[in-house]
């Protein structure tokens, strides 16, 4: 069988850590998928910073499009970030060149994923993005997979590492959340622009890919209604503590008679219920469906383990075969639906 070859551009917190899986599991991977993985070749900006991985046996490409259309790969796997620019471009020129992609870039997929879409199946290509929500919890594959035979009513839960974190440490520390980036920095939880973790928007865009894919809507980042946590103040999580509660950025999406509702904001929860009781970068995504009634997901969120696990599990399924459509239906069904906006907050 022939190796399945891929060109990772972006060797940050989560390309390093799928080159060192792909290293490290070469045998492994290759007994479960029955093909060899490879790295034909990478890119990122700096060719000279230590990566903490040994990367002499790749090509290197300055350019990330370029790398995206070699002709010696078969997936491109896009973990640069940004909704535009080199990420946008590039996949977009992979599809073009006949690659399958997988991202783990949420921002790209909540705006573009509609147009993404459509451009990976005109092309008989598949994008994969596991990674994008809830980091190395399995989520897309839970909604796109496990509960394909359900009616989904309604998706919610904690989809950002770097919010939980610095609500909890707000919390047993007493410090404010200023004063805790140094530390999500260096568990790799933050996005290049940390304003996108603590505004909501980051959480916001794996909402809008979630209610895509439970709803069989368009991706509608727009229709989301967005409150971060940075007006949350020591005084507000101490109040909430005395009265048994303790604040989440808590997202919400269900269809409802006036439209799709999607919030993300700051909420209160009983600080003993399954959502109260999360930790640090943990995540908890609950899904609730006609026939399954309630399940609910819960793991690590961000950082480099876990998120490389998800892009890890896309390349093996790709390498098995399976071709799943983005948003699990084919995009060109996918309905619009209004946003059921209520002015919030
Ligand atoms: P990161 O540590 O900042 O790494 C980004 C990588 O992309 C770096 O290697 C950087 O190159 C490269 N890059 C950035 N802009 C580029 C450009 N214009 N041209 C070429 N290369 C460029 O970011 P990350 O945390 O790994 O995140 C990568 C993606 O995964 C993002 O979409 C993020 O939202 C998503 N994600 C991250 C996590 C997480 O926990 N970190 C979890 C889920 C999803 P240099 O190293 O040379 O600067
Ligand atoms: N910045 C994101 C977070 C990374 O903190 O959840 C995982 O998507």
């Amino acid at each position: 069988t022939e190796p399945l070859r891929l060109g990772i551009a972006g060797l940050g917190t989560v390309g390093a850590g799928v080159v060192k899986i792909v290293r490290k599991q070469a045998k492994l991977l290759e007994a479960r998928t029955g093909r060899r993985i490879e790295i034909s070749a990478v890119s990122a900006r700096d060719r000279q910073k230590d990566r903490g991985v040994n990367l002499a046996n790749y090509d290197w490409e300055d350019d990330a499009v370029v790398l995206a259309k070699r002709d010696d790969i078969d997936i491109f796997v896009e973990l640069m970030g940004g909704s535009d620019g080199p990420a946008k471009a590039a996949t977009e020129a992979a599809l073009a060149a006949g690659k399958d992609v997988v991202t783990a870039n949420k921002a790209l997929l909540a705006i573009h994923g509609q147009a993404l879409a459509e451009a990976a199946e005109a092309a008989g290509r598949v994008i994969r993005f596991e990674a994008a929500v809830a980091g190395g919890i399995p989520v897309i594959k839970a909604l796109t997979e496990g509960l394909a035979g359900n009616e989904i009513t309604r998706v919610m839960g904690v989809m950002n590492g770097t919010c939980n974190y610095i609500l909890t440490r707000m919390e047993s520390e007493g410090l404010g959340y200023n004063a805790l980036f140094d530390e999500c920095a260096r568990l790799g939880f933050l996005e290049a622009d940390p304003q996108l973790d603590v505004g909501g928007i980051d959480a916001a865009h794996k909402l809008a890919i979630l209610s895509a894919i439970a709803f069989g809507t368009q991706p509608d980042f727009d229709g989301v209604e967005i409150e971060g946590i940075e007006r949350i103040s020591l005084e507000d999580i101490r109040q909430a503590a005395d009265m048994g509660y303790r604040i989440k950025l808590l997202g919400v999406a269900a269809r409802s008679p006036r439209g799709l509702v999607q919030r993300m904001q700051p909420c209160l929860v009983p600080a003993g219920s399954p959502i109260g009781q999360l930790e640090g970068g943990t995540n908890m995504v609950v899904i609730e469906g006609d026939a399954v009634d309630q399940i609910v997901l819960r793991g690590p969120g961000a950082g480099e383990g876990p998120t490389a696990s998800a892009v890890m599990g896309d390349i093996c399924d790709l390498a098995r075969g399976l071709r799943i459509p983005t948003f699990g239906i084919p995009a060109t069904q996918l309905e619009t639906m209004p946003a059921a906006l209520t002015g919030m907050p």
